[in-house]
């Protein structure tokens, strides 16, 4: 199938109560792993990547992979810019052929978060691509986005004034979790959550859910959490599983062999997570 945007199964998550799986991949094998763990579980998903690793390859290479690899799938895939960092790199993720695009604007004031926020959204909406952005932080450090002790909440009267000022499709919000390896228990505030679900329409985003009991993801996605982000816990199943095997098999030098390794590992580990987003 050619990609899909993901506006329709976002909205088709919110309508039905589920949530759609959005994982970091960084490589052809991490693609291949995620289209065939959707296809596999007859589920849409959405592959993603950061800034950073559209500087390690090209948005165009990324897109030219997953497209390559939903061409050989029924599932609905959409390919999204995670934490767009700015205009530029919005816009080029869409000119390569992206689907959904996030613009990251929760580290400035909110003024000028809205105007960026509201460019972003022109420019996508204009070639029908739904966008995301964040209000409030998320903890921990994702890629270029490094947020020190306990993040700010979303404030729900702000995160009305933010989607009716911005246009947004959907929108991230800060409820405790963090990006990267937790210290100790998260302590996510579903109350929060709730008080944001209560005032505001659009689909809600989880971010930072590696190490999130699955049981508190299942309970944030009955409170509207539509689509789930994962990308530390894959890097580590990838990276643990290639390692592994080269302990076991120390003459090997094939790279076939043991990234094979990585790519079943996160396969298998994203048809897990997608049992649980879609387990209502
Ligand atoms: P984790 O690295 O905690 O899974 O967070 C992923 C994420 O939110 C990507 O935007």
């Amino acid at each position: 199938m050619p990609l899909v945007t993901s506006k329709e199964m976002l909205l088709d998550a919110q309508k039905n109560g589920y949530a759609v799986g959005a994982f970091n991949v960084e490589n052809m094998e991490m693609v291949r792993a995620v289209v065939s763990a959707a296809e596999e579980m007859h589920s849409p998903v959405i592959i993603q990547t950061t800034p950073s690793t559209l500087r390690y390859e090209t948005p165009k290479m990324f897109a030219g992979m997953v497209k390559a690899a939903a061409s050989d799938s029924k599932a609905d895939i959409a390919l999204h810019l995670d934490h767009g960092s700015s205009y530029d790199l919005a816009s080029s993720a869409l000119d390569a052929g992206y689907t959904s695009i996030m613009i990251d604007g929760s580290k400035l004031p909110l003024s000028e978060n809205i105007e960026i926020s509201k460019q972003v959204v022109d420019l996508c909406h204009a070639k029908g691509i739904p966008v995301e952005a964040e209000l409030g932080k998320v903890g921990g450090k994702e890629d270029d986005v490094v947020v020190e002790g306990v993040p700010p909440f979303t404030d729900p009267d702000e995160a009305v004034e933010f989607v009716s000022k911005t246009g947004v499709d959907y929108l991230a919000v800060g409820i405790g979790t963090s990006h990267g390896v937790y210290k100790g228990e998260p302590n996510v505030n579903l109350d929060v959550l709730k008080s944001i679900r209560d005032v505001v329409d659009v689909p809600l985003v989880m971010h930072g859910t590696s190490g999130v009991p699955d049981e508190t993801v299942r309970k944030a996605i009955k409170l509207g959490i539509c689509k789930v982000n994962y990308a530390t816990e894959l890097r580590i199943a990838y990276s643990d599983a290639i390692k592994n095997y080269l302990k076991e098999n120390p003459d090997v030098f094939d790279p076939k062999k043991y990234s094979e390794a990585g790519r079943i590992a996160v396969k298998e580990l994203v048809k897990v997570r997608i049992g649980n987003l879609t387990s209502q």
